[in-house]
């Protein structure tokens, strides 16, 4: 085992750790970065369509139309008023200057003829209290999240953050009350390495591969999550998982919102735009949540395409420019419009489908996208332990594993990446302020030891049952029961599937290799457990909920219950080991009150129905 001590360690490399650790080490820190993947190949990078930022910068529109007011107005609106309003606020407040750090930093966003910051309109983003679209989304064609990523990795370059690759934190160290640090596994030599920090944030993302079609890398499974809650930490708000209404067909690969926001339309078997029926006023670009389920209902009343479970997303110009005439807008648009805006989704389409978009409409399904929950923090990226607010020192959370909660029940398209920026860079210029006078507490005795035993544990596995056997389960349960619409005895069935899993992960699961170089048989069985332990605590905090807000629809509870459910879930794992020799019981305390500091200044932001 290898000790290593640093001001701060950032755990993770996608854009929420890389401006985390850019801010932390401006501000003086000795900052470490260990990542489970080349930074570069962080899963930010796979963000397409554009970074939301109420810069008004349309040619034609008054550049004062736009407001970050509005914005946070429609983050509020589209989260259907779950989302922390203060934590909302900061969001699209500190969008604009985000936004044009990131520009100042060297990020190639496309440009306006008058060469300002390009601007399209994503689902949910409206001017004025939902008057009209807005134009807010801030792209780089649709590769903004992999320039994000590059731009940020070369600043923390230049600011001499170092850099742990390949190296695959499993725990996280807890001393006297504080968070002292994590271990990671070496790929490539398999040993133990601590981490001894003062400040250790956790931007690990999602967990998206607890569903069997969805839009994240293999790499999600929801490491960070996992060990955090294993070490006495809740989990909020788990129960609102967003589905994006435009996956590959089977493959789950994602199609950018900002197809639909360059005036792509949703086509049913028969032809028709459905969603002027489910939402008359706009149409293709209500929120993700709204969208996803009318898929889903054009799906069970037989309108998917040939009869199967896709619809079509129709971007050729014909079919663009005539609904624009109809809309009576000016824009219209052509192949090389098309092929310049959304290159790499059109790359995908070629690749995987042998469909060219510009010719052919592309088959489409939702696929399981993002987490509005995890790991409770202020809007200082500090985590946070209970319904009062109490600070765990010395850990933090930032991007998709923290739920600050500016997202609320359902995230609006482009605010993943605004998130990051925004939280990433409190979180870090936090830590700079904390590691100046914070102590180091000293690591626990032997901090190796129970980590170590769950290694042995899986290398001796010796079952009959491959890990990706169990992963297969697990997702096919998720997808069919805690997925867009949900009812008690489909989570039930989850529930009791997921319990069955975890009993034939601890006692006949097999490793094939027993080595220690590049063993990624054993961590991705190590991933797995990740992986179930957050499925589980999903179905649970769902079957809990209940009532319809957001991405958590129930066919039991159809209606929003602001009068007894406008709180947030707080998930305890409760277990006497942190791993998996013990099966967990979850505590669920919905005690922990929504701000809703805007409602008490402005009436619009109270919660009511949600019109698109
Ligand atoms: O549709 C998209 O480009 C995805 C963006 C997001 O999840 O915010």
């Amino acid at each position: 085992m290898k000790i290593h001590q640093f001001d701060a360690v950032i755990v993770g490399a996608g854009g929420a750790g890389l401006m985390a650790a850019l801010y932390a080490s401006k501000g003086g820190a000795n900052v470490a970065v260990v990542s489970k993947l080349y930074p570069t190949r962080s899963h930010t990078g796979t963000a397409q369509g554009g970074i939301g930022a109420a810069l008004g910068n349309k040619i034609g529109d008054d550049p004062n139309e736009d407001k970050p007011i509005y914005h946070a107005f429609d983050t509020v609106k589209g989260g259907d008023y779950l989302a922390d309003q203060n934590a909302a606020k900061v969001l699209a407040e500190e969008a604009v200057d985000s936004v044009i750090e990131l520009e100042h930093m060297g990020l190639p966003f496309d440009r306006t003829s008058e060469g300002r910051i390009s601007q399209r309109r994503f689902g949910g983003h409206t001017l004025n209290f939902g008057e009209k679209l807005a134009y807010r989304a801030c792209h780089a064609a649709d590769r903004t999240g992999h320039m994000i990523l590059q731009t940020l990795y070369q600043q923390c370059i230049k600011n001499n953050v170092r850099f742990f690759d390949e190296f695959h934190v499993v725990d996280v160290l807890m001393n006297q009350g504080v968070c002292v640090g994590s271990t990671a596994i070496d790929l490539a030599t398999g040993e133990f390495h601590v981490f001894h920090a003062k400040a250790t944030l956790f931007a690990t993302g999602g967990w998206g591969r607890c569903w069997s079609v969805t839009s994240n890398a293999v790499s999600l499974t929801g490491d960070g999550a996992a060990v955090v809650m294993r070490r006495g930490v809740p989990m909020q708000d788990m129960e609102f998982y967003q589905f994006h209404p435009t996956g590959i067909f089977k493959l789950g690969i994602l199609i950018t919102e900002g197809v639909r926001g360059e005036g792509g339309v949703l086509i049913n078997r028969h032809g028709e735009r459905f969603m002027e029926k489910y939402a008359p006023k706009v149409k293709d670009l209500a929120s993700r949540d709204v969208v996803s389920r009318a898929i889903y209902m054009e799906l069970r009343n037989g309108n998917g395409i040939k009869g199967k479970d896709y619809v079509h997303l129709d971007i050729r110009p014909e079919t663009v420019n005539r609904y624009l005439a109809e809309a009576g807008e000016s824009k219209r648009i052509d192949r090389d419009y098309v092929e310049k805006k959304l290159p790499d989704i059109l790359d995908f389409c070629r690749t995987y489908l042998g469909v060219d978009p510009v010719k052919e409409p592309m088959p489409i399904q939702p696929t399981a996208h993002y987490a509005m929950g995890g790991i409770p923090t202020n809007v200082d990226a500090e985590v946070v332990t209970d319904e009062n607010w109490t600070i765990l020192p010395g850990m933090y959370a930032a991007g998709e594993v923290a739920c600050v909660s500016c997202h609320g029940a359902n995230r609006l398209g482009t605010n993943s990446l605004v998130d990051l920026v925004v939280f990433g860079r409190r979180g870090g210029k936090a830590i700079a302020n904390f590691v100046k006078t914070a102590p180091m507490t000293p690591l626990p005795a032997n901090p190796t030891r129970q980590i170590e035993a769950e290694f042995d544990r899986l290398r001796r596995s010796n079952g009959k049952t491959k890990a990706y056997v169990i992963r297969d389960a697990m997702q096919k349960t998720m997808m069919e029961n805690v997925g867009v619409f949900r009812e008690e005895k489909a989570m039930q069935q989850a529930i009791d599937d997921l319990r069955e899993l975890r009993e034939r992960y601890v006692r006949d699961l097999v490793i094939d290799d027993r080595g220690s170089k590049f063993n990624t048989d054993i961590l991705e069985a190590w991933e797995l457990g990740c992986l179930l332990d957050l499925a589980e605590v999903t179905a649970i905090s769902a079957i809990n909920r209940k009532e319809s807000r957001g991405a958590h629809s129930r066919e039991d509870y159809k209606k929003r219950d602001d009068e007894h459910l406008l709180v947030h879930t707080l998930a305890y794992r409760e277990c006497d080991e942190p791993y998996y020799s013990g099966t967990p019981d979850y505590r669920l305390n919905m005690d922990k009150k929504v701000d809703l500091s805007l409602a008490l200044e402005d009436e619009r932001f109270k919660p009511k129905e949600r019109v698109y």
